[in-house]
């Protein structure tokens, strides 16, 4: 089992340097990204984040070079190749490489990188116990909704968490809270679900349309996807957060205040389990 890499379709060793110096990913972050989860060797959602990744190409006006077909076969290569069977796939497509000019050059071809790692250690009792989080403000650009390599408000909002000692940082726009800095946010009051609705200001993460349109609708779940406010959020009776990796991750704490009566809640117990299910029907894990 080793971690491997696959550029423009080719099988590499992750420390190769196989990207040059003026691919525009390296010098703008002119590109777009996905990451999907592998589990027992198969990947999770693998259609809707291609889906994704078609539309982050369009809005940002990068060419699609790869069918829907091959996309597929480089994940499953990927896997093959590397034996590994827990972990997850990053796969990134930039404008490509050509002499530093801030308009799209002429005559310059996408690249497209890719690797695999096993998943990292996994923290099963975060799952169980649950994680505290801060709030930070939201310094992001518009475009939240591209899945695009520009991600400094992210990752500075990831690291004011993690000196704070938290899980993640719930981004505050407006007085209104958008997102996580690598996952979704929902809250549970008088037993609905709310989160942020998939505008520009949000990046419509695949865990939660799976949440909203499907897990919640078999647990007869009532959602609201309306913006509210931190003091709105205060009151809540449960709190999670949801993407790729985070999957569904509980929230106990937020900026220090307990949410609910600080353990984990019923509802978000109720969907952590029919994720888990979903992922055992779909990759036959366990
Ligand atoms: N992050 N919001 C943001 C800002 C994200 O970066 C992510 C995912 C999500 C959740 O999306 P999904 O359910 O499709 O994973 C929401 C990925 C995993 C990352 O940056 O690595």
């Amino acid at each position: 089992m080793k971690s491997l890499g696959l550029v423009n379709g080719n099988l590499v060793d992750l420390n190769e340097n196989v990207v040059p110096m003026e691919d525009r990913g390296h010098q703008f972050g002119d590109g777009v990204y996905e990451f999907v989860k592998v589990y027992n060797g198969k990947c999770f959602a693998l259609q809707p984040h291609l889906e994704r990744l078609y539309r982050s190409l369009r809005a940002i006006r990068i060419p699609a070079t790869y069918t829907f077909e091959e996309f597929v076969e480089f994940h499953e290569l990927l896997i093959e190749k590397s034996g590994i069977t827990e972990g997850g796939v990053y796969l990134q497509i930039t404008r490509g490489s050509a002499p530093r000019v801030h308009e799209f050059p002429k005559l310059v071809v996408p690249c497209l990188t890719m690797s695999i790692r096993p998943a990292g250690v996994v923290n099963t009792h975060l799952w169980e116990e649950g994680v505290k989080v801060i709030t930070i403000p939201d310094e992001r650009w518009l475009r939240c909704d591209i899945k695009s390599l520009n991600l400094l408000g992210n990752i500075l909002g990831k690291q004011q968490a993690k000196e704070a000692g938290c899980y993640e940082g719930i981004m505050v726009r407006d007085e209104h809270i958008t997102e996580g800095t690598s996952s979704n946010f929902f809250v549970v009051k008088d037993d609905v679900l709310w989160t942020y609705p998939a505008t520009h200001l949000i990046l419509k993460g695949i865990t939660r349309t799976i949440v909203l349109e499907k897990l919640a609708k078999e647990l007869d779940i009532t959602v609201l996807e309306k913006p509210f406010t931190v003091n709105f959020m205060k009151g809540a009776s449960e709190a999670f957060l949801s993407g790729t990796s985070t999957e569904i991750m509980p929230i106990t704490t937020i900026d220090g205040i307990r949410v609910g009566d600080g353990t984990v809640g019923a509802i978000t117990r109720s969907i952590q389990a029919a994720y888990a299910r979903l992922i055992d029907e779909e990759c036959g894990r366990r």
